[in-house]
């Protein structure tokens, strides 16, 4: 059966894209991308989703006083979606146990950098990549996890490794881990999610192709 795939956005949805694209080549499995929810409005990632026909919704953090009265909004909506999947693609915002407890080992991220370096609460976006080059770290990568209220602290799925090289900016290290890490981990995780070959246990996961 097919399962509903939604994706969280908040920019310019290159994996949201990397997504799609493997969706038209037949590689997400049983998974189907159904909607597509931004937490801002005007984003890049709002219009891969139409050029593509997909529906969208803009569920603005902006218009909520906090962050509990956003999590039970975006909850009552992914309910509403019938999501099986909920995948947090460059989603800057952090949901609360309303949503993660709603779908436990359901919400996957994808996090630029080898966890557990370079996450948690402030490390999102050029920010990860500036910190692992001040830090000189000779790699880095990416990391797909499942999601819980722990920020970046979820059960790691897929990683990938990637070298840094001396002449890099956060700009082109951000580019190569795009390039040879997420839209290739993102959306195998997605399609072994899809295909119910992900187990869970003790806080690790097994995967079972
Ligand atoms: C990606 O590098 C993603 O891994 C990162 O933001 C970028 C979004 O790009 N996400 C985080 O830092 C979340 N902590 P995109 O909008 O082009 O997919």
């Amino acid at each position: 059966m097919n399962k509903n795939i939604v994706v969280l956005v908040s920019g310019g949805g290159t994996n949201l894209q990397a997504l799609i694209d493997a969706e038209k080549r037949g590689e997400l499995g049983n998974g189907k991308i159904t909607c597509v929810i931004s937490s801002k409005d005007g984003v890049y990632a709002l219009e891969r989703a139409k050029n593509n026909g997909i529906k969208t919704h803009v569920l603005p953090r902006k218009e909520h006083a906090d962050i509990s009265s956003y999590s039970k909004a975006m909850r009552d909506l992914l309910l509403s979606e019938k999501a099986d999947l909920v995948v947090y693609a460059g989603f800057m915002t952090i949901l609360d146990d309303t949503v993660c407890n709603e779908f436990p080992n359901k919400m996957i991220n994808v996090h630029p950098a080898l966890i557990p370096s370079f996450c948690g609460k402030g490390y999102y976006g050029l920010h990860v990549h500036e910190e692992a080059l001040k830090k000189g770290v000779k790699v880095s990568g990416a990391t797909v996890h499942f999601v819980t209220s722990e920020c970046d602290g979820g059960p790691i799925i897929l990683q990938k490794a990637v070298p840094i090289k001396d002449e890099d900016t956060p700009e082109t290290l951000q580019r190569r881990i795009m390039e040879q890490a997420e839209w290739k981990i993102l959306p195998e995780a997605v399609r072994l999610f899809c295909d119910g070959k992900i187990s869970v246990k003790d806080g690790r996961t097994y995967i079972n192709e």
